[in-house]
């Protein structure tokens, strides 16, 4: 339950993203396992936050940093096994947080039972019927059904060859070639997520993260160039899952990511007998400008207020620029299509680092549930000098270098020691991280950020110690206060108001009782450029 009311935990939740690959490596093989996940366990409670949420831990050909599944009720051997995910989920639960996983329902991998059964079985099969399998264009079927791309760069359709070794048929993926799109309208496909959701809830988990949740369903033209998602057939589905959670009284959680720009649609996935959450990407795509966060924050307020579930907010996650290094930038927002021309503009980390900390109080202080992603808690910035030849991640590989792809925010996690791998992985690793931490993260390591009032990591500690003692904080509503251009600045009830100057000059605080905590220290009274206050009123 939450703190507030009887209401469900997720309401108002701090729920941090563990990325397996890069959280910590107990083997030494340079990859994230969960052994070093369950030996970190005690570092995440200290941290204050309430779940975890896996991103996809199962078998994997990794095209796609594990969002190419291969079998949905196994773990990938290169991060331990099911028995290990299943102490996992106990000892999580045994410290006092909950666990939410990641399920990928649009597509899974080439390697995939299912797949390959379909290549098998051939054109007309029952086995294609499952995936979104055409003849293709032209004399001999040589162009692609449509013209459509694919989200990751290059065309959304590749051919196969038929058990005869004939060219053959096409298969529509969204993402990577590897990725084959399930075809939705399909029973069986709805059958087995339904199974795959009962197997995770039956061995505890609070909550799924649905992976791209919003183009499940699709209407393809095969005419022209579209693949319509976000059809309204999308709907039914979740309320199917909803039924399967709503067994557990509300204390499991659907959480679907939606990159919509229309809110309408948006809260159409909200309504009360589907989706509890969706992530709010308006809010993080934000630049650091208080007009358009504070546009962001009412709009996302308003679309949640009429379904009345609670908005949640993000500063990044495991596929957009980290917020120290976009908001070091003079153009700080963030869109996939920009991201190359962002990387070309001047970098002042220093700065970025110092909104990055107004960010997080800013974030913990609005009304909901509130998600981190590892690593923004140290401060880490987005790693955009990784060799082009390490780089794995297909955005970068599809788009011939045009997307500058999402390796740079999931470098592996500084931990301890001054040198690389930043107890990542035990001394004894027979293998380097899978991707080369910075040297200069020697001064973010866990370690080193301990006990330094100053640090990053005890600004989140501190904010997230006052934010479940505080009842102002988590779901509710939030009153804007009247403030000085530039300076965003609300009360949340009983006795609680936060301020942040996104203005260059330093402005007088509103009337207080207290200052609950800072993102650095104030100048006099007054509070600096690009700083946030928590106070008490
Ligand atoms: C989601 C994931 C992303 C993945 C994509 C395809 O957007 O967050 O990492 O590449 O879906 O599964």
């Amino acid at each position: 339950m939450s703190k507030a009311d009887n209401q469900p935990w997720w309401r108002d939740a701090v729920i941090y993203q563990v990325y397996p690959r890069s959280f910590a490596d107990a083997n030494g093989d340079g990859v994230g396992d969960l052994a070093g996940i369950t030996e970190r366990l005690p570092y995440l409670r200290g941290l204050g936050v309430d779940a975890l949420w896996f991103s996809p831990w199962y078998p994997s050909p990794m095209a796609d940093a594990g969002y190419d599944v291969a079998d949905y009720r196994d773990i990938d051997p290169m991060f331990g096994t099911i028995a290990e995910a299943e102490a996992l989920i106990g000892q999580a639960h045994a410290t006092g947080m909950r666990v939410v996983i990641d399920i990928v329902p649009n597509h899974c991998s080439d390697a995939h039972p299912w797949f390959q059964d379909a290549l098998a079985a051939g054109p007309g099969s029952a086995q294609r019927q499952r995936f979104w399998f055409r003849p293709g264009r032209g004399r001999d079927g040589e162009l692609p059904p449509t013209e459509l791309r694919s989200i990751f760069g290059g065309p959304a359709w590749t051919r196969v060859t038929e058990p005869d070794g004939t060219p053959g048929e096409w298969y529509l993926h969204l993402f990577a070639a590897q990725q084959p799109d399930f075809n939705w309208a399909n029973a069986e496909v709805r059958t087995e997520f339904l199974d795959v959701l009962r197997f995770w809830l039956d061995r505890g988990v609070d909550g799924i993260r649905i992976d791209s949740a919003a183009v499940l369903m699709k209407e393809l033209d095969l005419a022209g160039e579209t693949a319509y998602t976000d059809v309204d057939g999308v709907h039914e589905i979740y309320r199917e899952w909803r039924s399967l959670t709503d067994v557990y009284m509300g204390e499991r959680v659907l959480i679907g990511e939606l990159w919509l720009p229309d809110h309408q649609r948006f809260a159409d996935y909200l309504r009360p007998d589907e989706l509890h959450g969706a992530f709010n990407f308006e809010f993080l795509c934000c630049p650091w400008d208080a007009t358009r966060l504070r546009a962001a924050i009412d709009e996302s307020m308003a679309a949640h207020a009429p379904v009345s579930a609670p908005a949640t907010w993000v500063l990044s996650n495991h596929d957009v620029t980290r917020p120290v290094t976009r908001f070091g930038r003079t153009d700080s927002g963030f869109s996939f299509p920009d991201r190359l021309r962002r990387r070309g503009l001047p970098l002042d980390l220093e700065l970025g680092a110092r909104r990055a900390r107004a960010g997080a109080l800013l974030c913990l202080a609005l009304p909901g549930a509130a998600y981190l992603y590892q690593g923004e808690e140290l401060g880490l910035w987005e790693v955009e000098d990784i060799p082009t030849e390490l780089l794995q991640d297909p955005m970068f590989h599809r788009s011939a270098g045009a997307d500058p792809g999402r390796d740079g925010c999931r470098v592996p996690m500084p931990w301890s020691d001054v040198e690389p791998p930043f107890g990542f992985s035990p001394r004894t690793a027979t293998s380097p991280p899978w991707l080369p931490q910075p040297l200069a993260w020697k001064d973010l390591t866990v370690e080193a950020q301990t006990g330094d009032p100053h640090s990053m990591l005890e600004l989140y500690r501190a904010a997230l110690r006052i934010r479940a003692a505080e009842p102002a904080l988590g779901d509710g509503e939030l009153r804007w206060l009247s403030a000085p251009e530039g300076v965003l600045a609300f009360a949340r009830d009983p006795g609680f108001a936060c301020v942040v100057n996104l203005s260059p000059a330093a402005v007088p605080l509103p009337p207080h009782e207290s200052v609950l905590l800072t993102s650095k220290p104030l100048d006099g009274a007054a509070l600096p450029p690009d700083t946030a206050a928590w106070l008490r009123r």
